[in-house]
Formats: structure tokens, sequence, C-alpha cells
């Protein structure tokens, strides 16, 4: 995002929260809420969006010197994620290809130059290819050559780690098509393949993934939910850009009152809004003043889902002091607003849900955001359910 847009979203910030014009639409609408519930609309989506659609498993740094690895789960698919020792990235389906053992158990680490399995000792390369079976000859005539790791189709691209379950692995993932020309433009800008993970954690909660990503579309809940945290920095003006199915937004900073008072050249964007993205179908970006929070998520039933939180900073902290200050601030995001507030709001929506009360839930016009969201969500499964 160049200077130019970034002046022209706080303009637009700013005269939302004067009232000159209202970007917000005035009308409600409904979604169904057998989406968060039923079995089978997670399956569909497991299809139609964990599937087939680019999702970060990954941050560059976390891989960044040869033999580094990540393990994640997407779809109930565990993969190793790996730097090899062409400085290369490498994406394989965790099973040994003998008897189906995890080759890597934790979640991160170094494999320094073999994967060697735990059952029987089978070992593979950094490239997949089987290396070392022990006792080979009690094995016969079998023909060894299709006993090579599963690839699973990827991209390192904007930073991240990227795959496609049901992607080619032989071909490139293309996500700037999926990100489209708006965001991979913004993502450009931001230099995330310069950045580093300082912190990360995942959870699990009760509720449905989607529940989440609700909670991260809106600004409506701002006031109420946050009151003691957040809002008091916060204006409740918000702007939603739809470069669908994804979501840009911009919330303004109560310092941006002052700020505009300024050549708009010299606006601090950074520290006086709040930018975030929805990028579909799972991830959060959201841009605090000195980190970015991105937040994945992994569905794990219709009822459970695994948030991993990345803290990405610019540079190694210089000093202790800048250190301390971020690891405060990350503790203060992570455990209060999104862990007591977010995610618990979350949780208590899916014990409701199974009173069958609510059938169906209202969005207004200030839940824009959300609006969008499940839109995207209907048009891919739709699409999915068209085709097949
Ligand atoms: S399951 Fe891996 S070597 Fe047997
Ligand atoms: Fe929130």
């Amino acid at each position: 995002m160049n200077k130019n847009q970034q002046i022209q979203m706080i303009q637009r910030l700013i005269k939302q929260h004067e009232g000159q014009e209202s970007e917000l639409p005035e009308h409600f609408t409904k979604i169904s809420t057998n989406r968060y519930t039923d079995l089978q609309e997670l399956e569909l989506e497991q299809m139609a969006l964990f599937r087939e659609l680019p999702i970060i498993v990954a941050h560059t740094s976390e891989i960044s010197e040869s033999g580094n690895y990540v393990c994640e789960e997407v779809n109930g698919v565990p993969l190793i994620i790996l730097r090899d020792f062409d400085g290369d990235v490498q994406v394989f389906v965790n099973a040994c290809r003998h008897r189906g053992a995890r080759l890597l158990e934790r979640d991160h680490g170094n494999c320094k130059r073999l994967l060697v399995c735990p059952y029987h000792a089978w070992s593979y390369k950094l490239n997949g290819q089987l290396k070392g079976v022990p006792e080979k000859e009690s094995f016969g005539e079998m023909d060894f050559s299709q006993s090579d790791l599963v690839p699973v189709q990827f991209a390192e691209e904007f930073g991240y780690v990227w795959v496609v379950l049901a992607g080619n692995a032989a071909e490139k993932l293309d996500v700037r098509t999926a990100l489209g020309k708006e965001l991979s433009r913004d993502f450009d800008n931001f230099g995330f393949s310069k950045q580093i993970v300082h912190k990360k954690v995942s959870t699990l909660n009760d509720c449905n993934w989607k529940l989440v990503m609700d909670a991260f579309a809106e600004g409506y809940h701002l006031k109420s939910l946050h009151k003691d945290s957040l809002s008091r920095f916060f204006l409740k003006a918000n702007i939603h850009d739809d470069c669908f199915p994804h979501i840009r937004q911009l919330g303004g900073r109560k310092s941006l009152l002052e700020e505009v008072k300024k050549n708009p050249h010299d606006w601090n964007f950074r520290l006086n809004t709040t930018l975030f993205y929805n990028v579909f179908p799972n991830t959060v970006f959201v841009f605090h003043p000195h980190w970015v929070s991105q937040m994945s998520l992994f569905p794990d039933g219709p009822n459970k889902v695994k948030v991993v939180h990345r803290m990405v900073i610019e540079e190694q902290p210089a000093n202790a002091e800048v250190k301390e200050k971020l690891d405060a601030s990350f503790q203060h995001i992570q455990s209060q607003v999104f862990e007591k507030e977010d995610l618990a709001i979350s949780v208590s929506i899916q014990s409701t849900l199974a009173s069958g009360v609510n059938q169906e839930f209202t969005i207004g016009g200030m839940e824009e955001g959300m609006r969008i969201f499940h839109k995207a969500r209907d048009f891919y499964i739709d699409s999915f359910r068209n085709r097949d």
C-alpha cells in the first residue's frame, strides 16, 4: 500500500467518523446457524475451502536454516514443512511410506540431513526420496520406487509457506492469483519475507472456526466486548474494502484526530490506524503499531478450532528493553484481547447454538465484513457442489 492509498483510506475513515459520509449499508441480512454446528457443513468447507485454497502453514523465518522444519496439520493431514540443503522449501505428508508412522513428532526443530522414521528406521532425504531401508533384502523383490514421501503443492510467497492439499504437487502454487491484485500489491510492500516470528502460540478452542473469523470481520463489538482493553484507544469508525473473497479493513486510533491536522504526507499511518486483512478462508492479519498478528484457524470438528497466532516483527529486538515491551504487548493482545474477549465470546456463542433457539443470526450494516466473509464461503461451497 503506497502513501496515496494510505491517505485516501484515512480520509474515508475521517469522513465516516465525522458522519459526513457513511460507507456502511443500513440493512440486515440473515445466515442460518447450522453452518456452525453441522458436521456436513464442515465437511463441505473442508472440501471446498481447506483442500482447494492456499492455506498458510509456516512463516519463512521459522525455516530459515537448512534442516529446519515446522509441522502443521491441515484438514487432518499432518504436514512437514522444511528447508532442504539447497535452500529450497519442501512440503510432505508427515507419514512414513512403510506403515505410516509420523516421521517428526515435535511441532518444529531441525531434522539434520535425513528424516528417519522412529518405528523401523526407514530414512528419507530432505527432498523426500527414500534413502535407506534396514534389512532391505527381507522385502524380497519389492519395488521401492513408489515409496518416496508424498509431496504437497506449495509456494513460498509474501514471507509465508502456503499449501493446497488438493493441488498438483508437481506445479508451483499460484498464491498471487488467489490473493488477487489488490492484496498482492499490499503484501508486496509489507516485506514479511525479511521479518521474523518472535512468538507463536497455538490454542484449542471449543467453537466453530467461523465464529472466530466473524469476530475479526467487524468492529461493531469494539465498544462493548473490548470496553476494558482496546476501546479507549479507538474510534468507532471502521471501513471495509471488499476484495472478494478477502477483506481489507481499517480502524482509526483516537490519536488519528490530532494526526490529520498535519499535512497528509506527514500522516503516520501505522501508528494511528489499525489495518486488518481477512485472507480467505482462514487467516487474519492485524497491524499493531510495532508488530503484526497473523492468526490462522484450523478446524478440528464443527465445534473445535486450533488458532495459531504468530507475532511477526521487523527485526530482532535491539535490546532487552525493546524485547520486554514487545513481549508485554503480545501477552496483552493474546491473553487478554484474543483469549478472554474474542475467543471467549466465540466459545460462548457456540455454547448457545446447541439449544436451537437461534436458527438464524442477524447481521447489520456495521457487520459488513462478516457478510462479505459468509458470502465468499457460500460462493465456494456452491461452486464445489455444482461441479460435483
Ligand atoms: S513405519 Fe516407518 S519405518 Fe516402519
Ligand atoms: Fe474483537
